[in-house]
């Protein structure tokens, strides 16, 4: 089964303007790979750029405009070379209110984080099946594992990811495609900077991006960390329902109250 390295093509990262996908980006130019980096703010991406001249190449594009993200990728092919390792790591998080199901939210969270991974992933497996060769990273999250409180967008959207990447390694085995699935817990990133409530195991980002680079050159299915969090919610998950609210309900509800 393939495995990418930096020999063997170029490396893409989406979301590559802050937090995780920036640290990841880094990370594999660190390690040799030239990186296309794409987002839509094109400044943090040139700001990144600077950091490393001659590692990366900027894009940008908006991952929920599927036609832009079709010719962004084609884009990247025929001007930097086949895509060899791609790291799918757009998402977004809006905190629920309490009780309501805000349709709006829900929503804009799955287009964003479904759609838009699916909006890569079409293009990128057409031209890694038809040669090959080709390695894709689906960034989910351990909230994907199961229903917690307050996570009618996220949760749901990240599970539907989880599903689709081990759905994707079957599919895509026999075309010698590698799918890997990214499981992180907190990661300290603009994004948690502003949730307002307790972050067990909170990492930081340098060395979250060490756990996922790692992981690629691993190649094995789940990269999901930090253990203790990943673990710990899936033995929970593994209870039966009843089992599983008592405690995830009492330790959210106490939570809370703090
Ligand atoms: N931080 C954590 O604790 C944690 C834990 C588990 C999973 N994750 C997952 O890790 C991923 C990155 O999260 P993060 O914490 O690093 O968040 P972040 O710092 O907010 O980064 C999100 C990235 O996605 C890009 N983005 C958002 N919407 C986009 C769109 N429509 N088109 C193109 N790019 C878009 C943003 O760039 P622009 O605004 O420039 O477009 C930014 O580069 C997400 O999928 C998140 O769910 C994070």
């Amino acid at each position: 089964m393939f495995r990418a390295s930096p020999t063997q093509g170029i490396a893409l990262v989406t979301g590559a303007s802050s937090g995780i996908g920036r640290g990841v980006a880094l990370e594999l130019a660190r390690r040799g790979y030239r990186v296309a980096i794409l987002a839509r703010r094109e400044a943090e991406l040139q700001s990144l750029a600077n950091e490393r001249p001659n590692a990366f190449y900027v894009y940008s594009c908006d991952v929920t405009d599927r036609a832009l993200v079709r010719a962004t990728l084609a884009k990247i092919e025929a001007e930097r070379g086949s895509i060899a390792l791609a790291f799918l790591n757009v998402g977004t998080y809006f905190a629920d209110r309490e009780a309501t199901v805000d349709a709006e939210t829900i929503m804009s969270t799955f287009e964003v984080n479904v759609g838009g991974t699916v909006n890569c992933l079409a293009p990128l497996t057409e031209f890694m099946c038809l040669r090959k060769a080709g390695q894709i990273a689906v960034n989910a999250s351990v909230a994907g594992y199961g229903g917690l409180p307050r996570s009618l967008g996220y949760g749901p959207s990240k599970a539907a990811l989880i599903n689709m990447a081990a759905s994707l390694k079957l599919t895509l085995a026999p075309y010698n495609v590698r799918v890997q699935l990214v499981c992180p817990g907190f990661v300290k990133t603009p994004l948690t900077d502003n949730n307002k409530f307790p972050m067990p195991f909170l990492m930081g980002l340098e060395a979250a991006a060490t756990r996922i680079c790692d992981g690629f050159e691993r190649g094995g299915f789940e990269i999901a960390f930090p253990r203790r969090m990943a673990w710990l919610l899936k033995a929970l998950n593994a209870l039966p329902y009843a089992a599983y609210f008592a405690i995830v309900g009492a330790q959210t509800t106490a939570k809370r109250r703090d």
